[in-house]
């Protein structure tokens, strides 16, 4: 086989052959295709797609570039959960733990944040002593016992996304959903829990601008996931405005403790709720209807929040913090952004709100960057509420930032506000 003629179909809108794919992505995994000629063949699908079936063998041989994990010693139906990303997104530290209280093993790997949009790992970092990089034998005895654990991703888990995705990143080739689909299944294929639950995001935040892109995504990830055995969903949920109240690593990690001590009930509540039940229900656990009100119970019972601290504790962290918020870092400087008028917050673009946080200290512009954990945005209101004169609509956080004119005229410019 030759790299040329697999460019040359592919730009000629030929399918490729399950072979020619198979051996495209272990060639250049294993060093044999040179970069240029990769991002040729990647610009290629960019401008021409992929059809289902090649989309299929591609995440296929990319999870089995590396190891694929067993996670049969854990006893029981395991299932992960993967969000394509946004602003607010605490979702994985309220619903890994809900879904453990109802009998389901989330064994789970993040990653960190980049741009405007948050990570993971990042925010569970913000927990004094918290582990994120432990063995496979270490992880999978924590999910054993308590039911939930996250870590970073490690090991040899999929050589050929790491060499693809920044190639990709630097060839521009970034925005394609058949490349986007195999990337992030490939790592969920690799991590091999029996379901997959995808939410898939729309909006400023997120990855996908538009609603039909996403549900064009969801879709074809759904069919990966069903193709290589796995019971596998996507739900497809808003990112035009932020998830949430905090944005900002510690912050989303307070918030979070928060619905898990049953003390908030808003969107992102409402979310984590949906998505926990359709986790139960992937899993076997029930109709749809049964396993929202399991999810509602996992945390009014505090089951949720005793799972979160259990696991917090296993992972080297202050367990303290489920009981008491205040343990988290706090930011040394903070600035409140009143309102001039009496006013209606009519909406908040969450690009502008997570570039705002970068700003703050919260997010990285390179892959190695340095963050504050402290730092972040606390929305004080909600979107369509009115707020007077005077009032504070958010506050802004940083120990790294004391002069907070640029943060401010950017979080200004995230908000639509009428006269009320
Ligand atoms: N996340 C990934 O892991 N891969 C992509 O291509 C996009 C988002």
């Amino acid at each position: 086989m030759n790299i040329i003629d697999i460019i040359n179909k592919t730009k000629r809108h030929q399918e490729l052959s399950d072979e020619e794919i198979s051996w495209l992505i272990n060639a250049y995994t294993s060093g044999d295709i040179a970069d240029y000629q990769m991002s040729s063949w990647l610009m290629a699908v960019c401008l021409n797609g992929l059809s289902e079936r090649e989309t299929i063998i591609m995440t296929k041989a990319m999870r089995d570039s590396g190891d694929v994990l067993d996670l049969s010693c854990i006893g029981g139906i395991t299932a992960d959960k993967h969000s394509t990303g946004g602003v607010g997104d605490k979702t994985s530290l309220i619903i890994g733990p809900a879904a453990a209280a109802c009998g389901v093993y989330i064994p789970k790997m993040s990653g960190r944040g980049l741009g405007h949009t948050g990570g993971t790992i990042d925010k569970l970092e913000s927990i004094n002593g918290f582990q994120t990089e432990l063995s496979f034998d270490k992880f999978a005895e924590i999910v054993g016992k308590t039911g939930f654990s996250i870590i970073s991703q490690s090991g040899n888990l999929c050589p050929a996304d790491k060499k693809i995705y920044s190639l990709r990143n630097a060839s521009g080739t970034v925005d394609s959903i058949p490349l986007i689909c195999a990337s992030i299944m490939s790592k969920k294929l690799a991590l091999n829990a029996d379901c997959i639950l995808l939410d898939v995001k729309y909006g400023s935040g997120a990855f996908m601008k538009k609603y039909e892109d996403a549900v064009q995504l969801g879709r074809l990830m759904e069919k990966v996931g069903i193709s290589a055995g796995k019971k596998c969903r996507a739900v497809i949920t808003d990112m035009n405005s932020p998830l949430g109240k905090n944005i900002g690593n510690a912050l989303e990690v307070r918030e979070a403790v928060e619905v898990l001590q049953n003390k908030s009930q808003g969107r992102l509540y409402e979310l984590c709720i949906e998505l926990t039940a359709n986790i139960l229900e992937l899993a076997g656990k029930g109709e749809l209807t049964v396993c929202r009100k399991a999810a509602e119970e996992a945390i009014s019972s505090g089951k949720a929040l005793e799972i979160f601290s259990k696991t917090v504790e296993l992972q080297g962290g202050d367990p303290r913090i489920a009981d008491d918020v205040t343990l988290l870092p706090q930011a040394k400087y903070s600035f409140a952004v009143k309102a001039p008028e009496n006013m209606r917050l009519s909406a908040v673009n969450s690009e502008e709100i997570g570039m705002t946080s970068l700003i703050l200290g919260a997010g990285r512009t390179e892959k190695d960057d340095d963050i504050d954990m402290t730092a972040g945005i606390v929305m004080e209101h909600e979107q369509g509420e009115c707020i007077s004169e005077g009032e504070t609509i958010m506050t802004l956080y940083s120990s790294v930032c004391s002069d907070f004119s640029e943060a401010a005229h950017r979080a200004v410019s995230a908000l639509t506000m009428e006269r009320c």
